[in-house]
């Protein structure tokens, strides 16, 4: 029996996953002579062993292809959801689908959760690599994700269009970023296309600040304003709020635990709607017409760029090379023009923020983009 490896994709689909799987199989093939199965839905197709040969026919023309062709899903290896009311611990269904076709390697592309999964699957001795994939670019361990950049380039092109219609009819437009509870996507695509202001969670903004600064640009001849704000940004108060929230979680177990969990949720949901309510409050303190965009899941969509080709291709290949070397239970990290292998337990659980001292936010600064504070 030829030597066999698995691989899937969880989480949020993401440009680039196809360019991995591709460059996974084409180097574990060519170079190895090993096979690849890929199995369907993320972990869900592991435990319910659903899964397809990669064979090179399989793996052809689909280095350019948006999304997953394995298809994703978002799921707790350990409390997954089957359909009775009781979140189950699944890891020993997918041991036995991991035993039954003798893998050598299960590869899990994804994101934070992923991460976490994989390593509670190595917990149960399944061979498991990650590699970085989402538009977040918020994975712990890695200098850059797969999915970022295409991702940049989408929003950038929007916010460019943004800015002739908020010029035209001297409005306010904020417009809104996915990135979870990180800033990258806000900030990379905010300065890269010119937009005034840049709010993000790292930097909790003062909505007085935000209006000040619009209200600079109107005296001084540009009545208009376009202000990229990231999903997770927060006002100082909210901010505050929801630190205590999050200690509320960290210090309380059991019920109180759940009790926090909820509230955390519903404090999140309340969130999704502050967009709209920040511009109905610049709007008021400016005197301007305002309008909002949320770019939603159009950031996630279509064909990766050249540069995500080039860096799944190249931590996809880094990846067979590890398995051949006997290596697991290790994240793919992009370092420099190179990868390295970064152990699980050092990455898990952890979250990549804006540094605050990023030559990004210095630029920003600089050119005088006000970011809220
Ligand atoms: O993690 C990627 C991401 O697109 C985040 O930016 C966003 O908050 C989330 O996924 C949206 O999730 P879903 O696709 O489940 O709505």
């Amino acid at each position: 029996m030829a030597r066999t490896i698995g691989i899937l994709t969880a989480g949020g689909d993401s440009p680039g996953l196809n360019a991995a799987i591709r460059a996974v199989g084409k180097a574990a093939d060519k170079a190895y002579g090993m096979q690849l199965l890929g199995f369907r839905d993320g972990f869900r197709g592991l435990m319910q062993n659903r899964f397809v040969r990669l064979g090179p026919e399989d793996l052809a023309g689909i280095l350019d292809r948006g999304g997953t062709i394995l298809g994703t899903s978002r799921a707790r290896v350990h409390k997954m959801d089957v359909g009775n009311g009781r979140p189950m611990d699944m890891r020993p269904m997918m041991l036995k689908t991991v035993e039954q076709h003798q893998l050598e390697a299960v590869v899990c592309l994804g994101g934070g959760g992923t991460i976490k999964n994989a390593l509670r699957l190595a917990e149960v001795g399944i061979p498991v690599l990650t590699l970085p994939k989402t538009i977040d670019n918020d994975v712990f361990g890695t200098d850059v994700t797969f999915g970022y950049d295409t991702a940049v380039n989408i929003a950038t092109e929007a916010i460019d269009r943004l800015h002739s219609t908020a010029h035209s009819h001297h409005r306010i437009v904020v417009v809104e970023l996915m990135g979870h509870n990180t800033g990258w996507l806000a900030l990379g695509s905010g300065l890269a296309s010119g937009a005034d202001v840049i709010l993000i969670p790292e930097i909790p903004y003062d909505v007085d600040a935000v209006a000040e600064k619009i209200l600079h640009r109107k005296a001084v001849g540009s009545p208009f304003s376009i202000v990229a704000v990231a999903e997770g940004a927060l006002s100082s108060d909210e901010a505050a709020e929801y630190a205590h929230l999050k200690e509320a979680k960290r210090n309380s177990e059991d019920e109180a635990r759940a009790a926090a969990k909820a509230a955390i949720a519903e404090f999140e949901q309340a969130q999704s709607r502050s967009t709209e309510h920040l511009a109905g409050e610049l709007e008021t303190r400016t005197g301007l017409e305002s309008r909002v965009t949320i770019l939603g899941h159009v950031q996630r969509g279509g064909t990766p760029s050249p540069a995500d080709r080039l860096l799944a291709t190249r931590l996809g290949v880094a990846c067979a090379d590890l398995i051949a070397a006997g290596v697991r239970g290790v994240l793919v990290a992009a370092r420099g023009e190179g990868t390295e292998a970064v152990d699980l337990k050092e990455v898990a659980g952890k979250r990549r923020m804006v540094p605050l001292d990023h030559p990004m936010i210095h630029s920003a600064r600089q050119l005088g983009i006000s970011l809220g504070d």
